[in-house]
């Protein structure tokens, strides 16, 4: 039986960090052996705001060595950039004319983004979620793994996609969203306010490139308080997510000793942070050294990108074939 057909896209703006290791790159890793995985870099998508000319290669790079570093093998999945697959922006072109101008401004991410830079609303900007839909339906794919922010593109996705099929005959399935299994930790920032991200405190986030030193000024700066006042209290989430990292990259038999500790009022969490910030260097180290190391090999990187954008072309201009056939450009 053949597999289901998943695309995900890859932003290439800043580091990768814990948030996203542990809450989405671990399950793309697992995925690779049950789905047939496009994963691409977005470089299309970053022009909206129009990055330095300079600066898209070298963060097309990082990004690729980061997720393959964390565990992506070009081997088993697609991995290209969107602007090495020229039927793309084809679909684009052609889910433009069943995109509607009034359903596009009321996205809600449009919306925010004509909020915080009025001087470029850019028609690039406000056909983003189209650009979207034709990374997915290029493949024909079913699933898509987002969070909850990009839910509201996929279902105009779907709604491009079923708007084709009644004008021109079926030919895409729906895409709808791929949930990662209950198993999957969140993590938050290490000051406690909120989930790990990039844009907000960078001194709570860690980073897959932060050296060990800097690992360990994070975690040890990471918020705690007095301690439980009484046996097995509920932990503030804070604790929790100390206890969360631990949990994810620890012995087992550390985490126990230090929730045992919790549970009988007698952490330290000076102690479980030592702890913590060791087992996390050397968890990270690897990962980091070896996206540098890959960073510099242009010539593999290179050769990985035409490994990916060979198998997305095959699928995608199989795809476009179809679609010109069903709406008649087939001279
Ligand atoms: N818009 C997505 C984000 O900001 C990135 C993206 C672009 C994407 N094209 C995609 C994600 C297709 C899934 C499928 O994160």
């Amino acid at each position: 039986m053949s597999k289901e057909i998943v695309v995900s896209g890859i932003r290439s703006t800043g580091h990768l960090h814990l948030g996203n290791y542990f809450g989405a790159m671990q399950n793309y890793v697992k995925m690779q052996d049950s789905y047939d995985c496009y994963f691409f870099v977005a470089d299309y998508h970053a022009l909206t705001t129009h990055p330095d000319p300079k600066e898209l290669k070298p963060s097309v790079y990082r990004v690729l060595a980061e997720n393959i570093a964390s565990g992506l093998d070009p081997e088993k999945v697609a991995l290209y950039v969107q602007s090495d697959v020229p039927e793309i922006p084809e679909l684009y072109l052609m889910l433009n004319m069943l995109a509607y101008k009034g359903e596009l401004e009321k996205v809600p991410t449009f919306k925010d983004k004509v909020r915080q830079h009025p001087d470029n609303v850019n028609a690039g900007l406000l056909t983003y979620p189209v650009l979207m839909a034709a990374d997915i339906l290029i493949h024909r794919a079913v699933k898509v793994p987002v969070g909850k922010d990009q839910e509201q593109h996929l279902e105009m996705a779907r709604n491009f996609a079923n708007r084709f099929n009644s004008r021109y005959g079926e030919f895409f399935p729906e895409p709808q969203v791929f949930r990662f299994n209950d198993e999957t930790v969140k993590i938050m920032s290490l000051d406690g306010n909120g989930k790990m991200s990039k844009s907000e405190n960078v001194n709570a986030t860690i980073f897959l490139n932060d050296d060990d030193d800097t690992i360990r000024k994070k975690i040890m700066k990471a918020k705690t308080d007095q301690g439980p006042t009484e046996a097995n209290m509920v932990m503030p989430d804070y604790i929790q997510n100390l206890f969360a990292l631990m949990n994810a990259v620890s012995n087992p038999g550390v985490t126990d000793t230090f929730r045992k500790a919790y549970n009988n009022c007698n952490v330290r969490y000076g102690d479980m942070k030592k702890q913590l910030a060791e087992d996390m260097v050397a968890f990270v180290a690897p990962i980091r050294e070896r996206a540098a190391e890959l960073n510099k090999d242009e010539d593999t990187l290179r050769k990985i990108l035409k490994m990916g954008a060979d198998k997305a072309r095959a699928s995608s201009s199989e795809t476009i074939k179809g679609a010109r056939k069903l709406m008649g450009i087939n001279y």
